[in-house]
């Protein structure tokens, strides 16, 4: 009976020993990551909001929340990636859904804050509103940074909003009063474009 007792405690204490070494093994593990990647972390994007300069690290945020999906260096390829439908988008590719400005052209700020912001529904984009507004322009500002592509001629790499430029965002213009003549123009219009 005794025996039997010790015996249980014996396991007992290899299994807390066990947990403990897996424990100590993981606290590392994520030490050296984090001295391997210094400055990132969830940690490191709050505690480089109180140097006054940027309020939040874009690129430590990034990191955090965004890169499991994204990747990385943005490319659309992090480990979550192979699981999603749409994928989540490659900002080496230059090639934003939503924007205010023209097809072609680049997205404002605005377009991208408001995608981060609401994310993109129908797709695994989640909706970042919960997080300060400062950490989300923030975040602008990496996607931004991260949209690179190389130079074909020169070989350099080159930002797409720095050589395309933002593009001015499109101004609906005002309704048109209901006129016969409009509601014509309008019927036409609607047959021409297949509407
Ligand atoms: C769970 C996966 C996931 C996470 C996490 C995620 N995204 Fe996305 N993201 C997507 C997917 C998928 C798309 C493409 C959706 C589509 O094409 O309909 C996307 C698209 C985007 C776009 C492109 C918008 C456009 O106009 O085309 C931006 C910008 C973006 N994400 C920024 C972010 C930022 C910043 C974060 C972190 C705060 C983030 N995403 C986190 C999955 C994710």
């Amino acid at each position: 009976m005794r025996r039997s007792r010790w015996r249980a405690l014996g396991v007992a204490i290899a299994a807390l020993a066990a947990i403990a070494a897996v424990d100590v093994l993981a606290r590392h593990a994520a030490r050296r990551e984090a001295a391997e990647a210094p400055g990132h972390g969830f940690l490191a994007a709050r505690a480089r909001a109180q140097d006054g300069k940027a309020k939040f690290d874009g690129s430590a945020s990034f990191k955090v929340n965004c890169a499991f999906c994204h990747g990385k260096e943005g490319r659309g390829d992090g480990p979550a990636s192979y699981l999603l439908w749409p994928k989540p988008r490659d900002f080496t590719k230059g090639l934003f859904k939503i924007h205010s400005t023209q097809s072609g052209d680049m997205p404002t700020d605005d377009d991208l804050l408001r995608t981060i912001t609401d994310g993109m529904p129908g797709s695994s984009m989640l909706a970042w509103k919960w997080m300060p507004e400062d950490e989300r322009r923030a975040l602008v500002g990496e996607v931004k940074r991260l949209s690179v592509f190389t130079d074909e001629e020169s070989g350099e790499t080159r930002n797409f909003f720095e050589t395309r430029g933002a593009g001015t965002p499109i101004v609906p213009p005002p309704e048109p009063a209901v006129t016969e003549k409009t509601t014509a123009h309008g019927k036409a219009v609607f047959f021409r474009a297949g509407c």
